[in-house]
């Protein structure tokens, strides 16, 4: 299996993506889970976390609080989308499980050192802020990492916070700009994906069908993230962001995309937070990031739903 790092603010769609990881051991390892300051603070998102493992029934997962705020100006949060908690829906237990004592940083830093070069795939989730901060304390790990497979940006389907840009590069754009300047080979699951990965009325179905309580959970957690997207885009259900990332380890034959050039805006008046990617190949800019434009949905949510089924 593919040793992974999942660097989240959970976040409904978070959860999902993390319990997807989970439950597919054959293909993934997760390693530990890193917080970030993102969707809700950092408080929240740490707890979220280890609410997501524990109903997973995988308390062994080491979970690290991270980075509190981006690396230049005032967090932004998305409340509006994800609710007070960050995981309105469900009702899940407060967690006991423990929030591991190292800083997030640290443990990406100490992991990456100490595991052979290119073994460890970064699985980012939420803003860039752990990930840039662990490539500024220690440059030398970038060349140790297999490849950063992440959730942010968008190109035809423009933005999500601002007309320009997706809330996940927004919040920190000077983080994502390392991160993309950094040389590491870099995959990103853009709106332009995500937005096709839509929890419709009958997929929603199907995870509660399953009958268990992590099909209940989901359900009750798209549900919940269903209304601001069907009120806000006129959408046909809960857009599951961060779940193409888990899924593309899985069965990377699902997305389709290309190889470009893709920099972060972070002076823009009005694009500060936009990812400009360079589909056309117009700018001569060497290409950095393979930028996805397209899924299989249906095989998206087969393979989701049946792997859910597992946990
Ligand atoms: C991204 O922002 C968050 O609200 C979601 O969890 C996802 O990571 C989508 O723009
Ligand atoms: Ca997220």
């Amino acid at each position: 299996p593919r040793k992974i790092i999942i660097d989240t603010d959970p976040g409904q769609d978070d959860a999902v993506a993390i319990l997807l990881a989970l439950a597919s051991p054959d293909e993934i390892e997760v390693l530990g889970l890193t917080a970030v300051a993102g969707n809700v603070p950092l408080a929240l998102t740490q707890k979220n976390a280890r609410m997501v493992c524990e109903l997973a029934g995988r308390r062994d997962i080491r979970i690290f609080a991270g980075c509190d705020r981006p690396l230049a100006g005032q967090l932004v949060t998305a409340e509006h989308v994800h609710g007070r908690t960050g995981l309105d829906g469900p009702t899940l237990p407060e967690p006991t499980m423990p929030l591991q004592e190292a800083h997030a940083v640290a443990f990406l830093i100490e992991t990456l050192c100490a595991a052979p070069e290119g073994e460890v795939t970064l699985c980012p989730l939420g803003p860039l802020t752990n990930i840039a901060t662990a490539l500024r304390e220690a440059p030398e790990i970038a060349p140790r990492i297999r490849e950063i497979v992440l959730m942010g940006g968008a190109y035809f389907e423009v933005g999500n916070i601002t007309p320009t840009a997706e809330f996940n590069i927004f919040v920190d754009p000077e983080a994502a700009a390392i991160v993309f300047g950094s040389g590491i080979p870099i995959t990103v699951m853009p709106l332009d994906v995500t937005h096709k990965a839509l929890v419709t009325a009958p997929r929603n179905a199907a995870f509660r069908a399953l009958g268990t309580p992590v099909g209940r959970a989901v359900a009750a957690m798209t549900d919940f993230f269903e209304r601001y997207d069907r009120e806000k885009y006129g959408s046909e259900g809960a857009p599951l962001h961060d779940p193409c990332v888990t899924a593309y380890l899985i069965r990377p034959e699902l997305f389709r995309g290309r190889h470009v050039n893709v920099e972060i805006e972070t002076e823009g008046r009005f694009t500060r937070g936009m990812t400009v990617a360079d589909w056309w190949g117009v700018s001569g800019r060497a290409p950095n990031a393979t930028f996805m434009g397209d899924l299989d949905a249906d095989g998206f949510f087969g393979l989701l739903t049946d792997r859910l089924g597992r946990l």
